[in-house]
Order: structure tokens, then C-alpha cells, then sequence
């Protein structure tokens, strides 16, 4: 029988990963359809490792904030499902989309459902939802990641928020388009600012790996309090690993074995339950939007730890 050991010494195999991108050539491109990300330099990296407890390793870049984006979709969706429960997946689904990011293409035939909340139409949706719960959803997911990363600095950047709305034109219309269907409930300028906010704030891997440890430990915060139960910290998991990664999911499932959220900023997160969660950040993507660098790293780091849910 093989045995697999599965090591827990997470800085030197952090650091046999960045030597090994550095060596890779090629690392994509950085978002040019939001102008304010198409500045940075695809070769920057970092990645940080947060164990349950909070203490957290890390290599490269990894305390240097970056937009965080749709990696913030994970956040959102948790707060939302600790407020209003399984009432949520009547307005969003769970099931992987197989189509880009901010594809427009299923809403109609699925009556303004969109397939989970990952894709920026379920995001919407999620915001919508949470905005009429809290009043703020943005300043709610602002509260939750300072809290969460112990980094009360941690903020919006207005410049990227301004710059979504000014070729916002693709989320305006997934907004109207889903509104149609009455499936979202403020008016759509004001889930538009919500929403840019929500996806211009600035974080780094240490902040991102700590704020996604209660997905590690089952719904349970930096704090010690319980957001999600442990069966909604699951689900959020279960959705993160078929649909993080878009219709890359089923790829980054079979590579990295462990469930990921990624953003066009270049981070992307993963979890390990009951052991650690992985921040990457690497702004070059690939045409599906996610990190080269990033997925290429967390493929490394799955090999290297044996950390899988598999
Ligand atoms: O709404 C958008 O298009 C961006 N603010 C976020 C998209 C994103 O990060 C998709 N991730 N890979």
C-alpha cells in the first residue's frame, strides 16, 4: 500500500514554488478590459499560507495589496448565506456555468436565474441580496475582511471602483437584464456601485489567506464565532470547487484538488479544510481570466503538501 505523507513545513515548499515561476516563461496577460489592473507587471508574484490558528507563511509579494475582485465573491456569498440561509439558492444556483465569467448567455432561457454566484451574474445577485439585508454590502464585506485579516488598512481602491464604472458596460447589462426578470431588488445603479466597490478592494495574499480560514474551519471566524454552519461553510466549498475557476473549473479540480476562487487581479484562494488556506497572486491570466502563475503555483503546492479534498 502507498502511503502519502502529507507535509506541513509550508515555507520551504512556498519557496521551492517561487523559485520554480520565476524559471517559467510566459505568464499571460494582465486584465486590460478594467484599465486601472492592465498597469500591472505579469510577473509579480507572491502566495501566502494560513494555517487555522492564523499564523501564516508567505513568499515574493505576498504582503503587497493587489484587487482582490471576484475573489471577494466567496466573501459576499458568506455573509449573504449567514443572513437569509437556503432561501439564497432560490434567486442563484449551484451548478457550474461552463461559460465566461461575465457571460450573458444563460439568463435568458433560465428566467433570470443565474447559474451560481461566482459568474458576475450570480454576483450581482448576491450583492443585490446582501445590500437589502445590511443596508452596506459593500461596507459589510469591508467590516468582515479587516476583521478577519487583522488588517484594519485593508480597503477599497476608488481609482479601480471607478475605473469598473467607467467600462462597466457588460455588468450594467447583466444588471438590467437580471432586474427584468425581478430577480434583483435595488435599483441597478446603486447594485452597481455596491458591486464595483465590492470588487476594487485592495488586499494582500496574508490578508486574503486569513480571511478565507473560516471556510478551513468549517464556518468558524478568526474570532472564535460561527458565521456559516459547518453544513454552509461546506456548501460554499463544494461551490468554490466546481465553479471558482469558471469553465476552467473542472481543470483546476483536476490539477489542484482543493476548491479556488479566483479574480482578474491575479489572486486566486484555496482551502484546504482543517489544515490551511492558500492565497496566489500572479496578474498575467489566461483567456478564461484566471492566474497562470496562480493555478500553476496551487497545482505545485497540491503536489508538493498532498493537500487535497480528493
Ligand atoms: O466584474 C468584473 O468583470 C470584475 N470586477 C471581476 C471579474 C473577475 O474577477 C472574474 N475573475 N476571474
Amino acid at each position: 500500500m502507498v502511503i502519502v505523507t502529507v507535509s506541513t513545513a509550508f515555507q520551504p515548499v512556498l519557496e521551492r514554488i517561487a523559485e520554480e515561476v520565476e524559471r517559467t516563461p510566459g505568464r499571460g496577460r494582465s486584465a486590460d478590459y478594467i484599465p486601472a489592473l492592465a498597469a500591472y507587471d505579469p510577473r509579480r508574484f507572491g502566495m501566502a499560507v494560513a494555517e487555522p490558528d492564523g499564523t501564516v507563511h508567505g513568499v515574493g509579494d505576498w504582503r503587497e495589496p493587489f484587487s482582490a475582485q471576484s475573489v471577494t465573491k466567496v466573501y459576499t456569498l458568506a455573509l449573504d448565506l449567514a443572513r437569509e440561509g437556503d432561501a439564497l439558492w432560490e434567486h442563484v444556483g449551484r451548478e457550474p456555468s461552463g461559460t465566461p465569467f461575465n457571460s450573458l448567455v444563460q439568463l435568458e432561457y433560465e428566467d433570470g436565474i443565474p447559474r451560481n454566484p461566482f459568474i458576475n451574474a450570480g454576483a450581482l445577485v448576491v450583492t443585490d441580496r446582501l445590500h437589502t439585508r445590511s443596508g452596506d454590502a459593500a461596507g459589510e464585506l469591508l467590516a468582515f475582511l479587516r476583521a478577519e485579516s487583522g488588517n484594519p488598512g485593508l480597503d477599497f481602491d476608488l481609482e479601480v471602483a471607478a475605473s469598473q464604472g467607467a467600462h462597466g458596460d457588460r455588468n450594467a447589462a447583466l444588471a438590467h437584464f437580471i432586474a427584468s426578470y425581478g430577480n434583483i431588488d435595488n435599483p441597478v445603479p446603486v447594485l452597481l456601485d455596491q458591486y464595483f466597490r465590492q470588487c476594487s478592494v485592495a488586499a494582500s495574499c496574508a490578508d486574503l489567506a486569513l480571511a478565507t480560514g473560516f471556510l478551513a474551519r468549517h464556518g468558524i471566524r478568526a474570532d472564535g464565532t460561527r458565521l456559516l454552519s459547518r453544513s454552509q461553510a461546506k456548501q460554499v466549498n463544494a461551490v468554490m470547487l466546481t465553479c471558482g475557476t469558471y469553465d476552467a473549473a473542472g481543470d483546476f479540480a483536476s490539477r489542484v484538488g482543493l476548491p479556488g476562487k479566483s479574480g482578474v487581479g491575479g489572486g486566486i484562494v484555496a482551502v484546504a479544510p482543517d489544515r490551511c488556506t492558500v492565497c496566489v497572486w500572479g496578474p498575467g491570466l489566461d483567456k478564461r481570466g484566471n492566474s497562470v502563475a496562480g493555478v500553476a503555483a496551487l497545482d505545485r503546492f497540491a503536489a508538493l503538501t498532498g493537500l487535497s479534498v480528493f
